[in-house]
């Protein structure tokens, strides 16, 4: 995904009611898309209509196998909200290719309509984070509709897709000794699909992926069953108590971290199930721990939306500190520090704008 412009801009120009109004227009407009654009992803209408010529909504809604009703009403948004070019000559609608390029499941990992997701997800929690808001209470993460398959989804882009070429290349040396033959774990694996593509790819090597919930890598699990895939193994297990002896050679969290209920015995326990010679890559938000210091981040306001109305219940619903999705790059390097890891490096990808990766060896256990 490329990175957005600034909202700096927006926030520092000359106020006045009419231009916040103007803008807020703008902003109500977008989120409307927004949510329909999470619609038409679900139901491959971009997809769709990047195969076909310029057609009418009869056509689209037959090839789609969907309610022409609803689908002319979509259009209308897609079409007025400038992503669907519209013909009213001949009633025909067009998606731009350079639309389709951030749209459609053959653009991923660019596919900009997987985040859209995010917005209407988080919405639909609306009455229970009031109750939230009131109690201080968090929520379980059997309350989120669909959060692991959009998480799942999300990985698929931001990791699954660019293992190999971007993310495993970080670490010198450790595509070959995956190759060899290492132990891995993927702590809080969610869906497991990073954890599938690395079991596929080194057959010499044995995977491990925990999670607090078995439905989020329950088909993963199943699909690598049926594909044969032996070298990988999925384990349902709360790791606020996580601790294993010196074991992996390399450990991954994507993203999981600032979930937890307790992240820095986590990262403890992550330091003391590293092999001597292993390496841990955390993948996590990037931004500041600071407030003042992300006015300029380009996803801002999205990332403290899906904190507030996901990363921090589900911390707090765990009994954990709730440190947010913009726990920060200050912070998270002091924990991992705290936790007694050393060589702690920071990387960007960027395919991947929302994340940072920290990289860390394990703390020598011999005396100095
Ligand atoms: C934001 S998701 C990331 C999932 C996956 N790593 C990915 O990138 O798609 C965070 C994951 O942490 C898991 N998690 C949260 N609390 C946990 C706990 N106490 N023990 C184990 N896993 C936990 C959640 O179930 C969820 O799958």
């Amino acid at each position: 995904m490329n990175a957005p412009e600034t909202i700096r801009d927006e926030n520092s120009t000359a106020r006045s009611p009419e231009h916040f109004a103007a803008r807020f227009s703008r902003m109500l407009n977008d989120a409307a898309v927004v949510i329909m654009v999470s619609i038409g992803h679900r139901l491959e209408l971009f997809d769709l209509m990047s195969r076909l010529p310029p057609a009418s909504s009869d056509v689209i809604a037959e090839q789609a196998q969907l309610s022409e009703r609803y689908v002319r009403e979509w259009l209308a948004v897609m079409v007025t909200g400038g992503i669907v070019d519209y013909d009213p000559g001949h009633r025909h609608y067009t998606l731009d290719p350079a639309h389709a390029a951030c749209l459609t499941r053959a653009a991923s990992p660019d596919n900009m309509a997987v985040t859209a997701q995010f917005i209407p997800l988080t919405g639909s929690m609306e009455d229970r984070l009031l109750d939230c808001f009131r109690s201080g209470e968090g929520l379980p993460y059997t309350a989120f509709p669909r959060c692991h398959e959009v998480m799942a989804e999300d990985s698929q882009q931001t990791v699954v897709a660019a293992l190999e070429s971007r993310i495993l290349p970080l670490i010198p040396g450790l595509q070959q000794q995956l190759q060899q033959g290492i132990e891995v774990l993927d702590a809080g694996c969610g869906g497991g699909l990073a954890l599938l593509e690395l079991a596929r790819t080194y057959p010499c090597s044995r995977f491990t992926g925990y999670d607090l919930c078995a439905d989020a890598f329950a088909e993963t699990a199943a699909l690598a069953a049926s594909q044969g895939v032996d070298n990988l193994t999925f384990e349902a297990r709360d790791l606020r108590d996580f601790s294993e002896s010196s074991r992996y050679g390399l450990i991954t969290t994507f993203d999981a971290v600032h979930d937890q209920p307790d992240p820095a015995a986590l990262l403890r326990g992550i330091a003391g199930a590293l092999r001597p010679d292993g390496v841990y890559l955390m993948q996590d938000i990037a931004g500041s721990s600071v407030l003042e210091n992300n006015l300029g981040h380009p996803l801002g306001p999205l990332l403290y939306s899906i904190s507030c109305c996901h990363c921090t219940p589900v911390s707090l619903g765990q009994g954990g500190p709730g440190l947010g999705t913009l726990w920060g790059e200050e912070l998270a390097l002091s924990m991992l520090e705290e936790a007694g890891f050393v060589d702690i490096r920071r990387e960007y990808l960027p395919h991947d704008p929302f994340n940072v990766y920290f990289i860390a060896r394990r703390p020598d256990p011999r005396p100095q």
